[in-house]
């Protein structure tokens, strides 16, 4: 496990300063250490107390104010920070960073600060498109500091566009992006399946399942953050592609199957993620298929196991398979680990809330070939692939 890191939030006057207290919440829960600063404005829309609750610490509020644990309150968060992040960052903010004002805590800290900065503006479209804004945010980024995009949607003041602060997750995974680790998958190939497959009953109908493809997406990003080169063999999900990674998108389980056997020579980790339909139609109709009075009945053929057919060729490569199960998870698991001959097998009972399909967060354990069973807490999509990439490295 890793050392505790101090996260420091500086919460500035938008109305998605609420969000930031689920930020907050998450970086506690996945274990950071979290000090807050919130300027005078942020303390208009929620009160101090809220962020002194989920952090656990004391919010540092004004320059002068003696409620903080240091004896200089902004340089010595400021050296406590691994890294700072401003969780809605107004205009107001940003323009100060652009100019190196330091006329409160927060862009005080700024200043003082040697820790990466991650900032995350939100606020109406026209400001965040205005040509000034834009120009500050050009200069942040020349400086050095990490710029999260806005999410588009509805906004507070009624239009939809730009300028919505990013889900808490997304921010958690890209502080987690900058406080990366050593390279230790730098030299290696991941080879990871992903998503649903979906397996035609005819031109316009198919079956699938309710995979979103969020952990096999995770996991490649972590693997990517890690130095791999990662192969993703991904079904259809609307998920954004990982930057970096080389993506093969597949329909069927044959396909992906075909796929993941191409690409396997060059892997040296295979990560079956995906949930794959077990069976097809036997037949495919090249009409649609037309309702008639009676019943409809489709007859359905075995796919093959993409991790069965791996562990044919396994060679020295470190394996992985995900369990999904509904009942007797540990048992069920282990038949299919020495099934499959994988090296560890990550098991979830999707029945838990916080667990499975389509949400952000798993509740997972891992078991190992020495017939270990580790549980582990309930965690974001993000922190359970470290975790998986841990155990991976461990056996390379
Ligand atoms: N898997 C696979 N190919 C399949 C089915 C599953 O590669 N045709 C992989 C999954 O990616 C996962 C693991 O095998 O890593 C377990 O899948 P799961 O569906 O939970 O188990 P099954 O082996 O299909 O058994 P069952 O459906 O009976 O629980």
């Amino acid at each position: 496990m890793e050392a505790t890191r101090t996260i420091v939030v500086g919460v500035t006057g938008g109305i998605a300063a609420y969000k930031s207290a689920e930020l907050v919440s998450r970086l506690r829960k996945e274990g950071f250490a979290v000090h807050v600063i919130m300027t005078r404005n942020a303390c208009r829309f929620v009160a101090p107390l809220t962020f002194r609750t989920l952090s656990g610490n004391p919010v540092l509020c004004d320059t002068f104010e003696e409620d903080g644990p240091w004896a200089v309150q902004h340089v010595g968060v400021a050296e406590a920070a691994d890294l700072l992040v401003i969780a809605p960052a107004t205009a107001n903010i940003i323009a100060k960073m652009a100019h190196g004002l330091a006329d409160d805590l927060l862009s005080t800290v700024v200043l003082a600060t040697a820790a990466p900065v991650l900032v995350v503006p939100s606020m109406n479209s026209t400001m965040l498109v205005s040509a000034v804004v834009q120009e500050n945010l050009r200069t942040l980024r020349q400086r050095g500091v990490t710029i999260l995009e806005p999410a588009e949607g509805e906004l507070a003041c009624g239009v939809s566009g730009p300028g919505r602060l990013p889900e808490p997750a997304d921010i958690v995974a890209r502080i987690r992006e900058l406080l990366a680790p050593a390279a230790d998958l730098a030299g290696k190939t991941v080879l990871i399946t992903s998503g649903p497959t979906q397996e035609d009953i005819d031109p316009v109908r198919f079956i699938t399942n309710r995979s979103s493809g969020k952990m096999g997406f995770a996991l490649a990003r972590q693997a990517l953050r890690r130095g791999a080169r990662v192969l993703l063999v991904s079904g259809p999900t609307a998920l954004p592609a990982p930057a970096g990674a080389e993506v093969f998108w597949v329909r069927s389980a044959r396909d992906m199957c075909a796929r993941t056997l191409e690409l396997l020579p060059q892997s040296d980790v295979v990560i079956g993620a995906a949930a794959v339909a077990d069976y097809r139609p036997r037949h495919v109709s090249r009409q649609k298929v037309k309702k008639g009075d009676g019943e409809l009945h489709i007859e359905l053929e075995r796919n093959p196991d993409i991790l069965a057919e791996v562990a044919r060729c396994k060679g020295a490569r470190v394996t992985v398979g995900f369990a999904a199960e509904t009942e007797d998870v540990l048992a069920n698991a282990r038949v299919k680990m020495e099934k499959k001959k994988l090296d560890l097998l990550v098991a979830n009972d999707v029945t838990m809330e916080g667990a499975g399909f389509g949400v952000d967060t798993n509740v997972a354990t891992i078991l190992s070939p020495d017939g270990r069973a580790e549980s582990l807490p309930r965690m974001s999509k993000e922190q359970l692939a470290d975790e998986i990439l841990d155990r991976v490295v461990a056996l390379l």
